[in-house]
């Protein structure tokens, strides 16, 4: 069969109940395109092929870049490369004149090789080398520090350092919200920063030890503004202090997490998580495979917990979401004549991106059962959370109506493991499905497609394809050049 060059149609196919993307105009255009040629880019590339469409990430960049300046003096955006390792994003990052975080020393090569300006990154990865802080001090690049051992190597890697002293910024945590304390393993404790910062010594000390505190950073799990206003505002009041020691501390940086919302209709997501705890209880046919829990702690006809999934629904997110923050804090920032600095990843990603996988088999089973089984593993379209929860888009080899018999069934993968699904939640076909058609998962450019994705059983990686151009981002060239621009940009360094 060849399905090099078949017409191609869209079909709908859906979970049950259904979760209907948010779509983007490019991700329609590029799968429903009368012989747009995904079929043949999938045979050239392999599946799965993530696309991506940095445009979109351009929009959302622009947005905020707006949304910032219209309420604050300082406003810089950094985006957080380890939300997507593609090339191109790094590259519209520095087209915009944005920032960026950079999460190990091979992201920070990278970015430098690409000549990314080095007073524009953070590097805020989350262990870091002597080497890496070495490269970091001897480039300009200002460092999120998250201990005493690293400013122990920020202080010898800046021993030589005559010029310029090491850009600092001092990782901050446990900020009381509500009368309670937010956890956190990361960074120096908020109440006890001031004497951290003078029991390494006076300014002088600092100065001799080449460092300068640029700033103070932090990075909060959740999605909840205000505790993000409150730990602005507590950050405020720490710089006040450190300004009095005689530290020309310039920014607060907020991190990321802004949330997004990846849905059309919130009565859906809340219809599919109470159909979901329903058929926990055993009160209806399972709607996950093998009545997966998808994070609750189940005990016979009882659901506890809370379930281990991103909320894909969001009624506050992005721009909206920051807008919040900035109502809130702004007058404090400016009046201090403080830059607001902020490290968004998914949200910049968002819609950016689709992981498209060719279907290979479709099984079925005596006991009602189907099996659609793709050429890709769970890894390539997976974070932290317990499932990707959007409906795919089912584009067809051929259309022949008559040869489709509407069917259910679950998406698996090439692991070897019986846990090895896509989608935990079984998914209906009303007009079928059958090996040699297409399906495409929405909106997985913010870490779906790469945050885990592994080369277990010697599976190669998922190639990278600019939808808009039809070429391969530059991540894809072979894996010996980007090592050899790596070890090239260190040996420079030493
Ligand atoms: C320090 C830091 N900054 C930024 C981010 C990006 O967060 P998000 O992609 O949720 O905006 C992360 C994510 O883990 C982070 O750890």
């Amino acid at each position: 069969m060849d399905l090099s060059t078949p017409s191609t149609e869209v079909i709908e196919c859906h979970g049950d109940p259904p979760l209907r993307p948010r779509m983007e105009p490019w991700l329609l255009e590029a799968v429903a395109e009368e012989g747009s040629g995904l079929h043949a880019k999938v045979a050239e590339y392999g599946s799965p092929l993530n696309l991506i469409e940095p445009s979109v990430f351009t929009d959302n960049l622009r947005v905020f870049q707006t949304l910032g300046s219209r309420h604050l003096n300082q406003f810089s955006i950094y985006f957080a490369r380890k939300a997507n390792k593609a090339l191109s994003f790094v590259s519209a990052t520095m087209q915009e004149g944005a920032g960026l975080d950079v999460a190990s020393h091979e992201e920070l090569d990278q970015a430098l090789g690409l000549g990314f300006p080095p007073g524009k990154i953070i590097c805020t990865a989350a262990v870091k080398s002597q080497a890496l802080i070495q490269a970091c001090v001897d480039r300009g690049v200002v460092i999120a520090i998250d201990s005493d051992d690293e400013l122990q190597k920020v202080e010898a890697a800046s021993v030589d350092q005559k010029v310029e002293p090491a850009q600092v910024a001092l990782r901050v945590g446990g900020f009381t919200v509500d009368g309670k304390k937010l956890f956190t393993r990361f960074g120096f404790e908020i109440d006890r920063v001031v004497d951290d910062v003078q029991s390494f010594g006076s300014l002088a000390r600092w100065m001799s030890a080449g460092m300068q505190i640029r700033g103070l950073h932090f990075h909060l799990d959740g999605y909840d503004y205000l505790q993000r206003a409150a730990a602005i505002h507590q950050s405020t009041q720490v710089i006040d202090e450190l300004r009095r020691l005689g530290h020309e501390l310039e920014f607060v940086d907020m991190g990321g997490g802004f949330p997004v919302c990846y849905l059309e209709d919130e009565s859906e997501w809340l219809g599919f998580l109470e159909q979901h705890r329903s058929a926990l209880r055993g009160e209806r046919p399972p709607i996950t495979h093998r009545n997966h829990s998808l994070g609750y702690h189940v005990e016979g006809e009882m659901v506890y917990g809370k379930p281990k999934l991103y909320p894909f629904y969001q009624e506050s997110a992005k721009e909206g979401w920051l807008e919040r923050i900035l109502r809130e804090v702004a007058e404090s920032l400016n009046e201090r004549n403080l830059e607001l600095r902020c490290e968004p990843g998914r949200a910049l990603l968002d819609g950016a991106g689709a992981t498209v996988a060719r279907v290979e088999f479709v099984k079925h089973f005596e006991d009602g059962r189907n099996y659609i089984g793709l050429a890709m593993n769970r890894t390539q379209c997976r974070t932290s959370s317990e499932d990707f929860l959007l409906d795919p888009l089912l584009i067809r080899s051929r259309i022949v109506e008559e040869d489709y018999n509407e069917l259910s069934g679950y998406l698996v993968g090439a692991y070897c493991t019986e846990s090895e699904l896509i989608l935990q939640r079984k998914i209906k076909f009303p007009k079928g499905v059958k090996a040699g058609d297409l399906l495409a998962l929405p909106n997985t450019a913010g870490y779906f497609m790469h945050f885990l994705e592994s080369r277990s059983h010697q599976f190669p990686l998922a190639k990278n394809l600019l939808a808009g151009l039809g070429a391969l981002d530059p991540i894809d060239l072979e894996s010996e050049l980007l090592s050899s621009v790596s070890i090239n940009d260190q040996v420079s360094y030493l």
